[in-house]
């Protein structure tokens, strides 16, 4: 058994090797926390956007999509909270010079306590093997309430810190806890200072004319200020939605575990706008919808869990994320968040502009609520990717790495593999070439040995390989390898399209 930090290592240096995902600018020794999409990352990316987007967009009769601008009026960041707002509370180790964000040294400082409560459970389910009932122990041992009662009162007080951006409080629980700087060891640290993490850079040419801007650090606010033109031009009716994918930056200060956390990443957001008193409804809505659409890829429901914000935002009423058990453990992978009217509501203050609905069921006008589902490209890039890789050792003793990529989202949906470079074969296969690839993203090859070929489309995923042989120039059939199974089928060429379509069809839930 190989520990899971070995396994996320296989996963990054697979990415790098089969031209999924490289570090940016790597001649120079990468940008930290920037990452580049290869040639196979660049086709599963986007097959990963066209599927939100046909599931959101195409499939919705009230959805509809914009492409807004990275840029935007600075004003805009005002009215959103960003300015005053979005950033980390921040703490230096004097010793090592390191930095850390003062909540992820309290959740870690949690996370140990925790793993002693499981340390607990396991033990007791050890001993009372069958007749073990976890959640009596949980609610009768007296260690385990003494630990949790420990991380209550941890929580309690540090979110109030926080609430009251009390940040000498948050300084002195962390001496307290004595959590101590895991590169140097020591417990010498500088006060907790905010941080935002906004990008900016400035517009215009000269000094004093240069106004300074903002790199959006989510795409959520370009689709709130396009509400009433889209409303309006699309003549829109309560409830309708507003998608779009794009990049986001984030000056984040602990980038790490590869593309989990990046600085430049691409969300995929969309805004549904409600009559106020109806978006609870709307929000159970989508959890549930966006739960399916991670599940109609066919990956299993346990590898998926909810989480409901014990802290909201100030502007929300609700609010869950959507984790996925990562190598690294459960982690946020999309975020679902009752809005209520604070955006559009703050908009409508610092634009002076009117973003009002008239409803014509009630003859009245106010501003929307607002439900949001808000996504990582780049994170479902990584569940995805982490998923699908899987080392096998087979039959005959040999081993072969495989992506089992949900079908839809591989980067291509075909090999199309001439056994011998001769004999008429490859002018067979690149007919088929082109009949198929008018509607797949289909791949040819002719160069080395069969098994070779079939083990480099098994590491990048590719659902089949369908080899040319003497026999296809006789009765017009092929040899169909399908990817996890490694089962051959000899097939008719005629039928290779439907067997393909029929095959990245969503799973239904
Ligand atoms: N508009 C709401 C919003 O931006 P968020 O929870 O800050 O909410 C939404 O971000 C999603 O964007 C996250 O669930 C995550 O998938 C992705 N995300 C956020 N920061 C990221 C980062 N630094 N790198 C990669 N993905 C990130």
């Amino acid at each position: 058994m190989i520990n899971q930090e070995e396994f996320f290592k296989k996963i990054t240096s697979h990415a790098k090797e089969y031209g999924f995902v490289f570090p940016s600018s790597e001649i120079y020794d990468g940008l930290s926390a920037v990452y580049d999409y290869g040639q196979n990352g660049v086709e599963l990316k986007n097959n990963i956007r066209q599927y939100w987007w046909k599931s959101m967009v195409q499939y919705h009769e009230n959805i509809v999509g914009v492409d807004a601008a990275i840029f935007m009026h600075p004003t805009t960041w005002k009215a959103s909270g960003h300015v005053d707002a979005f950033s980390d509370p921040l703490i230096d180790n004097k010793d090592s010079k390191k930095r850390y964000r003062a909540d992820v040294l309290v959740e870690d400082f949690i996370a140990k306590i925790e793993g002693k409560i499981d340390k607990e459970v396991a033990k007791a389910q050890k001993r009372f093997g069958d007749a073990f009932d976890e959640a009596q122990f949980r609610a009768t041992n007296q260690r385990v309430l003494d630990n949790q009662e420990k991380i209550n009162a941890i929580n309690k007080r540090f979110y109030k810190a926080l609430d009251q951006n009390d940040l000498a409080d948050v300084k002195l629980l962390i001496e307290e806890l004595e959590i101590a700087c895991p590169v140097s060891g020591s417990r010498n640290w500088t006060e907790v200072r905010h941080f935002n993490l906004m990008f900016s850079t400035k517009m215009g040419s000269t000094a004093d004319g240069a106004n300074e801007i903002f790199l959006r650090p989510e795409t959520a606010q370009g689709i709130f200020v396009n509400y009433l033109n889209v409303q309006k031009t699309g003549r829109m009716k309560l409830p309708f939605g507003i998608a779009q994918t794009g990049k986001a930056f984030r000056n984040e200060i602990v980038a790490r575990q590869f593309i989990f956390r990046m600085r430049e990443f691409e969300q995929m957001e969309m805004q549904f706008f409600v009559r106020p008193g109806d978006e609870k409804q709307w929000y159970e809505y989508w959890k549930a919808e966006r739960m399916n659409w991670m599940l109609s890829l066919g990956i299993p429901t346990e590898k998926f869990r909810f989480h409901a914000h014990e802290k909201l935002a100030h502007y929300a009423n609700a609010a869950a994320d959507i984790e996925f058990e990562f190598p690294f453990g459960f982690k946020e992978l999309e975020g679902i968040h009752s809005r209520t009217d604070f955006d559009l509501g703050a908009h409508q203050k610092f634009s002076n502009k009117k973003l009002q609905y008239f409803d014509p069921d009630t003859n009245e006008s106010y501003i929307p609520y607002v439900v949001e589902t808000s996504i990582g490209l780049d994170r479902m890039f990584l569940a995805v990717l982490s998923y699908a890789y899987n080392e096998e050792k087979l039959e005959d003793g040999s081993e072969r790495v495989v992506l089992k990529l949900p079908a839809v989202l591989a980067p291509y949906k075909a090999a199309i593999l001439p056994l011998m470079k001769k004999d008429g074969l490859p002018e067979k296969a690149r007919e088929i070439l082109a009949d198929l690839r008018e509607d797949f993203m289909c791949h040819y090859e002719e160069k080395d040995a069969i098994g070779k070929r079939y083990r480099r489309h098994d590491a990048i995923g590719t659902p089949y390989c369908i080899t040319i042989d003497h026999q296809s120039l006789e009765d017009n059939t092929v040899t169909m390898r399908e990817r996890d199974s490694m089962q051959q089928e000899r097939v008719k060429i005629d039928e290779l399209a439907a067997i393909i379509r029929k095959k990245i069809k969503p799973v239904k839930v």
